[in-house]
């Protein structure tokens, strides 16, 4: 079967080469290759620490696509980081919230250490002195754009579709095509991009005041601090108030964060949906297929994303609560 692949972001080339591995004819089509969301992801494999009350599906796809990344990462021959998440609560009013979260993720079975004061203090030393925290020990993190460089390197690229593919997989993030576009909407991520020489040694998702805020480090003094979170028409750039957001509450939980050399800012939307889950499955157009609409989990349910939508062309097989019919009733 020869398939077209719209969008080289983390989720389309991850589905290129899943179909490719299963024998399929599939080029990738995008004049613009990782210039989406997936080149300014932190790549938090991080199921646990990022669902939220209501989102249990998410936490069970979450989870079952973590399973899948161990795999990806070694046929792509790029570093799976398995140190896990703490989660980090600043102040009293902030250890509440990671209480909170660990009660989600208890109900749910999940494994969760809650650490006091000097629990966070020797699990992560280059911490400030925070109110309290947990250890989520199983999640993990990639460097996106060394998987998506791997990725580039193992498909084939077009900058315009094929007039005689049979199937067309639309991964194009926030920028569907027409019947989808309303499907999607973009909320701006601002993120920045770190060297230190006392970085964390994993992945912080820390409260401080309030405000939400990520470290992931890569193991080299690379740390990436991450992001806003706002619905947004402009166009993508860094504003000095949310970079200013972001390093104040970073630098509260992590004062090496004041001698770090900032390397990057980056600024791209992530692809919303109504209801918070991803559109893997049919488009309700004979021969069209949806995967979008990953908003904050793109890098994280990329291979179950994959594997769903090779299922679905193989198959016909497709999972409920993704279907994109959900959205527009059988007809886009
Ligand atoms: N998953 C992290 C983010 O969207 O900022």
């Amino acid at each position: 079967m020869r398939v077209d692949v719209l969008g080289a972001g983390i989720v389309g080339l991850t589905v290129a080469e899943e179909l490719g591995r299963r024998g399929l004819d599939v080029v990738v089509v995008d004049p613009d290759p990782v210039g989406g969301a997936s080149y300014a992801a932190a790549g938090m494999l991080s199921p646990a620490a990022e669902v939220w009350h209501g989102e249990e599906e998410l936490l069970r796809l979450g989870l079952a696509s973590l399973r899948l990344w161990p795999a990806l990462a070694a046929r792509l021959g790029v570093e799976l980081r398995r140190t896990g998440t703490l989660l980090a609560g600043y102040d009293a009013g902030d250890l509440q919230q990671v209480e909170r979260q660990a009660a989600l993720l208890h109900r749910h079975g999940h494994r969760v250490e809650l650490l006091g004061r000097a629990g966070v203090r020797s699990a992560e030393p280059s911490l400030a002195r925070v109110a309290g925290g947990a250890l989520l020990p199983e999640e993990a993190s990639v460097d996106p754009r060394a998987v998506c460089a791997a990725l580039l390197a193992r498909v084939e690229l077009r900058g315009t579709p094929r007039p005689d593919a049979e199937a067309t997989v639309v991964a194009t993030g926030t920028a569907l095509p027409e019947p989808w576009r309303g499907l999607v909407s973009g909320v701006r991520g601002e993120i920045l991009r770190l060297r230190s020489d006392d970085p964390p040694r994993r992945t912080v998702r820390g409260w401080v005041g309030g405000e939400a805020v990520y470290l992931v480090p890569r193991g080299d003094g690379r740390v990436v601090l991450g992001a806003t979170s706002e619905a947004h028409a402009g166009p993508p750039v860094v504003s000095a108030g949310g970079a200013l957001r972001l390093l104040a509450a970073g630098r509260a939980l992590w004062p090496a964060l004041d001698r770090a050399e900032l390397v990057e800012g980056t600024a791209r939307d992530r692809p919303a949906t109504a209801d918070g889950l991803p559109l893997v499955g049919p488009a309700g157009v004979a021969g069209v297929v949806l995967a979008a609409g990953h908003y904050r989990h793109g890098v994280l349910l990329a291979p179950l994303t994959a594997r769903l939508v090779a299922d679905h062309l193989e198959t016909g097989h497709v999972e409920p609560c993704l279907d994109p019919r959900r959205t527009f009733g059988g007809e886009p």
